[in-house]
């Protein structure tokens, strides 16, 4: 146990709800693995808090936090300053306190590119199919786009609600050079367009605990050759991660996506390389340890 005296620095988490985040687990189990003085709690802050909250946090001086569902939009006009890919994106989940000042990131998109590269996958030329267009499918497109610009490829965006996918289409081609295309979730689309694609993503949250059950891709669509990422960490193997593994395709795991967009905000935070094995070990622990999975 660490010492807790006068200099321990406070990290946090705000959102609502906050109960079941693993992101005090897994910066604990960093803070603790680096011998750091600061701790990291979750409070739960319901959406007309939100400004009373930041207040209260610049009071204290903490040193930084976390920014969860529903304020990873709202909180953007309580900060002093945005990084450029948070604030192409609209969303911050990552906030540091610069001498009293506080500036807003966005780890969600850096941290599946990180996913996807530590599990061996280039993304040099390639065909990327995102399945959702929410929060979690916005930030990784966004990443992705920066990305592709640089080395080529081509991005395609699936989402239920269409309009959704289109905006991000346009927002994408006018903020990077690359290639975007935006439609409709359905089995026709899929496809149609799955046929060349490299690495397919599931950002939805369609076979998410407790619907185990339901996949947002069928399993005849996956082929061998293709990278299937799903951002859902419970269960930690899906349904669509199950079957494409199956049919001999290479699956990344949403808990790999969790764990590095944490250590990408402890980066920032802390500018020290951050612990993954006890990051991920920490994470693993708690998610095999509850009893539904
Ligand atoms: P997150 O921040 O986790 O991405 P979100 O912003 O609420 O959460 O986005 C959820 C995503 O899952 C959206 O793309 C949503 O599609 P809509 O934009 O049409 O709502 C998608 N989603 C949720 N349930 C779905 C379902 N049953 N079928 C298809 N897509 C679904």
């Amino acid at each position: 146990m660490r010492l807790i005296n006068g200099k321990t620095r406070l990290y946090c988490l705000i959102g609502d709800p906050v109960q079941h985040s693993l992101s005090p687990i897994i910066h604990n189990a960093a803070f603790e693995k680096l011998n750091i003085n600061a701790v990291y709690l979750a409070f739960n802050v319901s959406k007309g808090n939100l400004k009373k909250a930041v207040d209260g946090l610049r009071s204290l001086n903490v040193a930084g936090f976390n920014v969860t569902m529903p304020h990873k939009v709202s909180i953007l006009s309580l900060l002093d300053r945005i990084d450029s890919l948070a604030e192409k994106i609209g969303a911050v989940n990552t906030v540091k306190n610069v001498d009293g000042k506080l500036v807003g990131y966005n780890t969600d998109g850096i941290g599946a590119l990180e996913a996807l590269k530590r599990n061996g996958v280039k993304l040099e030329g390639k065909k990327v199919a995102i399945v959702g267009a929410g929060g979690a499918g916005k930030a990784i497109a966004f990443a992705l786009a920066q990305q592709l610009e640089k080395f080529g490829g081509e991005i395609t965006i699936f989402n239920r609600t269409v309009e959704k996918a289109v905006w991000l289409e346009k927002s994408l081609t006018e903020t990077f050079d690359v290639k975007v295309k935006g439609l409709k979730l359905s089995d026709l689309n899929l496809k149609n367009e799955l046929k060349n694609v490299d690495i397919l993503i599931n950002a939805t949250s369609v076979g998410m605990y407790p619907s185990t059950g339901k996949t947002p891709v069928s399993k005849n669509l996956i082929k061998p050759n293709m990278v299937v990422f799903d951002v859902i960490y419970e269960p930690l193997k899906t349904r669509l991660l199950t079957e494409a593994e199956k049919r001999g395709a290479k699956i990344v795991r949403g808990v790999d996506m969790l764990v590095y967009q944490a250590a990408k905000a402890f980066e920032i935070w802390i500018k020290k390389k951050p612990p993954i094995k006890e990051m991920f070990k920490a994470a693993l622990r708690t998610l095999k340890s509850s009893k539904e999975l």
